[in-house]
């Protein structure tokens, strides 16, 4: 995990340069690495879209993107040596005579600065100009390296991977046709999150809870990722993929990935890919008669009313959905995962229930005392410990009390960007472990599968809930 530097000369290819993508997450992103001195002194972004721009118009894009996401005016003083790193180069996705122009932008950069640059290819763009996309950098050459030795190649990849188990297995092959496992890069920005990441330190740094890690003494692991945001102007892309899809088969997944994987054999991106892997691969697959007691969808009233989202539309805003894992260490424990939208006041974070003590020394009839680990992202980043002590005083009672420890005000985190700039940075030290590996990709949609096949023949019927309330979970509450 630890990184090498990340001062290698460098171009990043964005396809669609002008997408939503690029708006929203990476411009910001490339930004606030430029800012904090991460990104390569020698680093060009060449934009690839279809408008007639100059680099001077690109530029100018870039600029307004960027006081746009600040809500504040930037001097062109103080952008304009990171603005100095962007070209422009209009392109058609479908058109070989863009890819040979390209190639040559990056041959005379490559003149310029005298070296054999590395080249990393981001795509935002719709998962169906994959294929024409990459099977043209291939055949224009703009995917091989100078030499065997100089100047790698990189593929940034985004969710949606695939809609199902078959399309991801498609967009799969693809991939692999032309680059190797070590040259895909599958973003999941949940893994860059800080708390996430700090799972594993807390896991695999301390040995204080890793004897009682598993079904022993865990009760039970609840996940929850509960937004206040609503679909808003997503309706045309959400209204098609839902909520299992959006985060379920992906975030949810990954956090119980790394809350529940085996200690790797090293730190290396590749062992730890390995073993969140293995550990989605013990996921039991939900039969039909599971589904009911199991799984639990609903929709906002007034979700139908937003742009995009077909009147008649059954697609799910919220899900909770019970796991349980067949493997000596986990199997009995269940493993709950639940997110929505416009639930009230945002709550993201993986609860890991302790049994009850046997026998406990606990006063008769008193409250029960079950033990909680809690890894919260939001409303503040903070990792907590539930546990019960005697109070003080002449009687014997117990109270509940915590350990408390918060790596920050949650204010003081930008979202996406950070985890953004983490991931592109690591991305150009050729650091994979916080991207999803083939692997993953398959057990992850192996397991969703059998649950959207089963909601959409109306196995489990869709519930309505009042938005910002939180009385969509207690109707959910016999999935547990
Ligand atoms: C994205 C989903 O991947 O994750 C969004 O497409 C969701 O629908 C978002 O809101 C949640 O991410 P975060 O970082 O805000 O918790």
């Amino acid at each position: 995990m630890v990184a090498p530097s990340n001062n290698i000369p460098t171009i990043f290819a964005a396809f669609g340069a002008t997408g939503d993508l690029m708006r929203r997450k990476v411009l910001p992103a490339l930004y606030y690495s430029y800012k904090h001195g991460e990104l390569p002194k020698m680093f060009k972004v060449v934009g690839f879209s279809r408008r007639e721009w100059s680099d001077e118009e690109f530029q100018g894009y870039v600029h307004e993107v960027l006081e746009e996401h600040a809500k504040t005016k930037i001097s062109e003083a103080e952008l304009l040596p990171f603005l100095s790193m962007f070209e422009f180069q209009r392109g058609e996705f479908g058109d070989k005579s863009s890819y040979d122009d390209l190639k040559k932008t990056f041959d005379g950069l490559d003149a310029e600065w005298g070296v054999c640059s590395n080249k990393l290819f981001y795509l935002s763009v719709a998962p169906e100009f994959y294929e024409l996309i990459l099977s043209e950098l291939a055949r224009s050459g703009l995917t091989d390296p100078c030499e065997p030795d100089q100047g790698w190649t990189h593929v940034i990849v985004e969710k949606p991977f695939g809609m199902d188990s078959t399309t991801a297995k498609q967009i799969d092959e693809l991939l692999g046709k032309l680059f190797k496992e070590e040259q895909i890069y599958r973003i999941d920005h949940y893994l860059a999150k800080e708390m996430l990441q700090n799972i594993l330190t807390f896991r695999f740094s301390n040995n204080l809870f890793e004897l009682p890690w598993g079904n022993k003494l865990i009760e039970g692991i609840h996940i929850k990722v509960l937004e206040t945001i609503g679909v808003e102007k997503r309706g045309p892309f959400y209204d098609g993929v839902g909520a299992f899809r959006d985060v379920g088969q992906n975030h949810l997944l990954q956090m119980l990935a790394l809350v529940t994987m085996e200690h790797p054999e090293s730190f290396e991106a590749a062992a730890i890919q390995k073993k969140r892997a293995d550990i989605l691969s013990s996921l039991d697959v939900l039969s039909d008669e599971d589904m009911k007691k199991a799984t639990f969808r609903g929709q906002y009233d007034g979700y139908r009313d937003i742009e995009g989202v077909l009147p008649s539309s059954d697609t799910e805003t919220y899900f909770k959905v019970r796991a349980t894992m067949s493997n000596p260490k986990w199997s009995g424990v269940p493993m709950v995962m639940e997110s929505g939208k416009r639930l009230g006041e945002p709550l993201k974070e993986i609860v890991v229930t302790f049994k009850h003590p046997m026998p406990c020394l606990c006063p008769p009839n008193g409250a029960h005392h079950k033990n909680e680990v809690i890894f919260r992202m939001e409303p503040r980043e903070e990792i907590l410990i539930e546990f019960w002590t005697k109070k003080a005083g002449f009687s014997f009672a117990t109270e509940r009390r915590e350990f408390h420890y918060m790596l920050r005000e949650q204010s003081a985190h930008v979202p996406y960007v950070e985890e953004y700039a983490k991931l592109l940075l690591d991305c150009i030290r050729g650091d994979q472990t916080l991207f999803i590996g083939t692997g993953e990709i398959r057990e992850m949609w192996r397991f969703t599968d059998p649950i959207l096949a089963a909601w959409q023949k109306g196995v489990v019927p869709l519930e309505s809930y009042r938005p910002n309330s939180r009385e969509v979970l207690d109707t959910a509450r016999h999935v547990k």
